[in-house]
């Protein structure tokens, strides 16, 4: 692991700098000494400000020294936006800094990326000040390639997480069916993802069956109206049967199905869920194999489960941002 430690930035003088960046900007003032310049021995200070919050990335202030450094006092960038200072509150550090004579050239607006407002410092050097969207720097942050749409929220089951707890699920299904085939029932279209990693993670023979049912269309809550679209292949009498469910909401949809399963005539019918939903389950069912449990407040994409049939194809299971 590497970062960037420190960003020298030219000032005119240091008192005047440190004032600005840290009784304006908000900055903390992290090392000040005296030091020697190893090339012209000449008496310097060392004066390192960073953003308050365990921000890793320091300016170091370092005075202009010669008619060149001095001309290049506030053309950082050379006019452009040179340097970027993200928040996990845009509205309160906007707010904070404007109260202490920061001066904003714009308005704050929306980028698909998050909001952001340019400033600048007392030199004129021009600064982004920036909230990402799904608060990519936070613990929980989106993975690697989702980290800018704007509605991937924070990551809840991580793809390690989620192969962990499959292979869990698969060693448990295997141990409890020994000399026996288990059939895999599944509804299409949000298990496909979980019980193609399931089936592989279960050692042994398996057949794998697959349902179509809508219980609602494009809606994020469930109406408990469920329709059959596509039924099984073959009649499960006589089979152990393991219903195979991306989530158990309100339950309804699942316990239609075992209802219907069971009155087949199935040697033994039993359920597995990667996410159970806290508090959900108005028509609670029993779940013999269960993933991990979801807050109840939180709508979730990835891993097969989609808003309004996209996202399925995320790696790992998120909130989803309207
Ligand atoms: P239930 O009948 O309320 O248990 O509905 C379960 C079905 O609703 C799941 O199979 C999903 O298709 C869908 N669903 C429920 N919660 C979520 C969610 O957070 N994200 C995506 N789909 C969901
Ligand atoms: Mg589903």
């Amino acid at each position: 692991m590497s970062h960037i430690d420190l960003v020298s930035l030219l000032v005119r003088d240091y008192d005047e700098a440190i004032a600005f960046y840290v009784g304006q900007v908000g900055f903390e003032l992290m090392e000040d000494r005296p030091e020697v310049s190893s090339v012209t021995g000449a008496a310097k200070r060392w004066v390192v400000v960073r953003p308050p919050g365990g921000g890793r990335t320091g300016l170091l202030l370092a005075q202009a020294s010669d008619d060149a450094q001095r001309a290049a006092v506030g053309r950082h960038a050379a006019g452009r936006v040179g340097l970027f200072l993200h928040t996990d509150d845009f509205d309160e550090a906007h707010r904070r800094m404007t109260g202490a004579g920061v001066r904003f050239v714009e308005a704050p607006r929306r980028e698909p990326y998050g909001t952001v407002a340019v400033w600048e410092d007392l030199y004129g050097n021009r600064w982004d000040l920036i909230q990402p969207v799904g608060n990519p720097d936070g613990p929980g942050a989106p993975e690697d390639g989702w980290r800018f749409d704007p509605h991937v929220g924070e990551t809840l089951f991580s793809a390690e997480a989620i192969a962990a707890k499959v292979a869990e699920l698969g060693r448990r299904i295997t141990d409890d069916h020994q000399g026996r085939t288990p059939l895999l029932v599944t509804v299409l279209k949000g298990s496909l993802v979980f019980v193609s990693d399931l089936m592989r993670a279960i050692t042994g023979p398996v057949e794998l069956d697959v349902l179509a049912v809508s219980s609602y269309g494009e809606a994020t809550k469930s109406s408990g109206v469920v329709r059959i679209v596509k039924d099984l292949d073959r009649d499960v009498a006589g089979r152990d049967v393991i219903l195979v469910e991306d989530i158990v909401d309100s339950g309804l949809t699942m316990r239609y199905l075992l209802e219907r399963l069971s009155s087949q005539n199935p040697a033994s019918l039993k359920v597995c869920s990667l996410l159970i939903r806290d508090g959900g389950q108005r028509s609670a069912v029993p779940i013999d194999y269960e993933g991990f449990r979801l807050p109840a407040s939180a709508f979730v994409i990835g891993y097969g489960l989609d808003a309004a049939q996209l996202y399925r194809n995320l790696p790992f299971v998120a909130t989803y941002l309207p």
